[in-house]
């Protein structure tokens, strides 16, 4: 591999005397682990993958999407007001019972996953490796902020002087609003839910107009768990009315929202100018996510990290990487390399269980994607990869082909591209330039680093300011508990989901100080 190295200062001998850092290279991208016990055999092979392949065929078969009725707007101070009526008893309940009650839901909807598999697929179009990894998500958050909460709401006994018991408890706030997307309709909708509802908050959770269905079998499955209903109402409609009437509302304590910085943007600015208390905002957006290969990384490795993370969910995550940077000297190999997986991909029809990328949410989405793509093609090198194919089938309508494009410079990529659309760049000299101007772009979501120069990767990651950095692995399927996940800049607000501090934010610190 000597052969392969370029111009970007790898010394030889440094580069020899490296560890491989390969991850397991595997031709299906398979879900992350359960937090908790793992679910694959010592191979690696995804046990529910294979095990519960007939189970998910069936459940196909007789899932159907429930229809949800739309919320009208003007009801939603009524319901912050009820939220806020329920708000005693639930914030009253030991949390080692809030979090029992979690956990039940949790083992409910492990023992759902091909219900809520099946729905996925039907209403998101969610391919069923995507389907089945954000069930196990869903779970995953209802386990984790179970524990943390029991972690976090102890009371701490502080020092003090004598004659006086001093301590620091968590509260809860009141009632958060929950605003969640369609590209994780169940496991960023549960997540948030979960994260209120296990610190005593009362929750009006919007789920995404496109995938309300999900949101409902969630929601269901919680109040059949024992939460009750007025501590966790659902309120399905647009985001500029029934959103915006709940942010607006009289009595939120906080408001946690995953989706656009754009609308962030704009929540953040109706809380600002509401009269009586600061409201807090946690805000998880999206990002301009970049990868930085040098030439000492394994073209191998880089393609199917590359493959995974911008077209798997066809590239519909906001941790999907959008802007490849690739080192002058391996290039030409790494992106005929790309090319050539680009054309195995399948894609299409969801339900089918071969199916790697899936069609786009709707037909706006749709329009979009196209519209960028357009644009791309006007400043931009189409690479050479012969086209995907894809059954003709009706869930294929809104379908775009992954694609990747040659841009002149790391500035020509201003906007995300929230579809299966990659844009590469190659770079030479030092890699630190890089990395600033990917700082430059302004947003901090993920980002991934091939090379097998340790120090390099270390330089690389600690320069990044950017949320979730992955070093020679693809950059997307953060685990829960394993690799919390948020970012900085415009791509948020955090504290991150999934992590040890998320919980804090949902609640009040109080200083109890007694004279004895
Ligand atoms: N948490 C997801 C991921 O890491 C994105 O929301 O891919």
């Amino acid at each position: 591999f000597v052969n392969q190295l370029g111009d970007d200062g790898v010394p030889v001998d440094q580069l020899l005397a490296s560890p491989l850092h390969a991850s397991p290279v595997s031709s299906l991208p398979l879900p992350p682990l359960l937090y908790g016990p793992a679910r694959r055999n010592s191979e690696g092979v995804d046990l529910t993958v294979t095990t519960m392949r007939a189970p998910l065929l069936a459940a196909l078969a007789t899932t159907s999407v429930p229809v949800v009725p739309l919320f009208d707007a003007s009801r939603a101070e009524p319901a912050v007001a009820q939220a806020l009526r329920a708000l005693p008893a639930w914030r009253g309940t030991p949390v080692a019972q809030r979090a029992a009650r979690l956990r039940h839901a949790a083992d409910a909807l492990q023992a759902e996953l091909p219900r809520f598999c099946a729905l996925l697929v039907k209403e998101a179009f969610k391919t069923w490796g995507d389907a089945v990894a954000e069930v196990r998500e869903a779970v995953d958050f209802l386990r984790y902020y179970a524990d943390e909460a029991e972690r976090i709401m102890q009371p701490v006994a502080l020092p003090g002087p004598t004659g006086e018991s001093n301590e620091l408890r968590l509260v809860a706030r009141g009632p958060w609003v929950c605003i969640s997307p369609w590209n994780f309709p169940l496991a960023i909708f549960m997540g948030q839910v979960a994260a209120a509802l296990a610190t005593g908050n009362t929750v009006l959770a919007k789920p995404a107009e496109q995938t309300p269905g999900v949101a409902l079998e969630a929601v269901k499955l919680l109040h059949a768990v024992g939460v009750p209903a007025d501590a966790l109402q659902l309120l399905h409609g647009p985001g500029e009315t029934v959103g915006a009437a709940l942010v607006a509302a009289p009595g939120v304590a906080g408001v946690v929202f995953t989706g656009s910085t754009q609308v962030a943007k704009i929540i953040h600015r109706a809380l600002a100018a509401k009269d009586g208390p600061i409201v807090p905002l946690i805000a998880e957006t999206g990002g301009i996510n970049a990868m930085v290969v040098d030439s000492s990384a394994l073209p191998e490795q880089v393609v199917d990290a590359v493959v995974q993370s911008a077209f798997r969910s066809a590239g519909q995550r906001c941790s999907a990487l959008r802007l490849l940077c690739v080192h002058e000297g391996i290039a030409d190999g790494v992106i005929e390399m790309l090319g050539g997986a680009v054309a195995e991909l399948a894609g299409g029809d969801p339900a089918l269980l071969a199916t790697d990328v899936g069609p786009l949410i709707d037909a706006e989405a749709f329009d979009t994607v196209a519209r960028a793509v357009d644009a791309l093609a006007a400043h931009g090198r189409p690479i050479d990869a012969s086209p995907v194919a894809v059954p003709a089938t009706t869930h294929s309508a809104n379908f775009i082909a992954p694609q990747a494009f040659e841009v002149p410079s790391i500035e020509h990529v201003r906007n995300e591209i929230f579809g299966p659309v990659l844009q590469i760049v190659r770079w030479s000299g030092d890699p630190a330039t890089v990395v600033e101007r990917i700082n430059a772009l302004g947003y901090g979501l993920t980002f991934g680093i091939q090379t097998r120069i340790d120090s390099r990767a270390m330089a690389m990651a600690a320069q990044a300011h950017i949320g979730n950095v992955y070093v020679n692995r693809n950059t997307i399927g953060a685990v829960v508990g394993v690799q919390p996940f948020g970012g900085e800049g415009l791509s948020g607000t955090g504290p991150k989901a999934g992590g040890p501090h998320y919980l804090y934010r949902f609640c009040a610190e109080q200083t109890l100080t007694i004279n004895t």
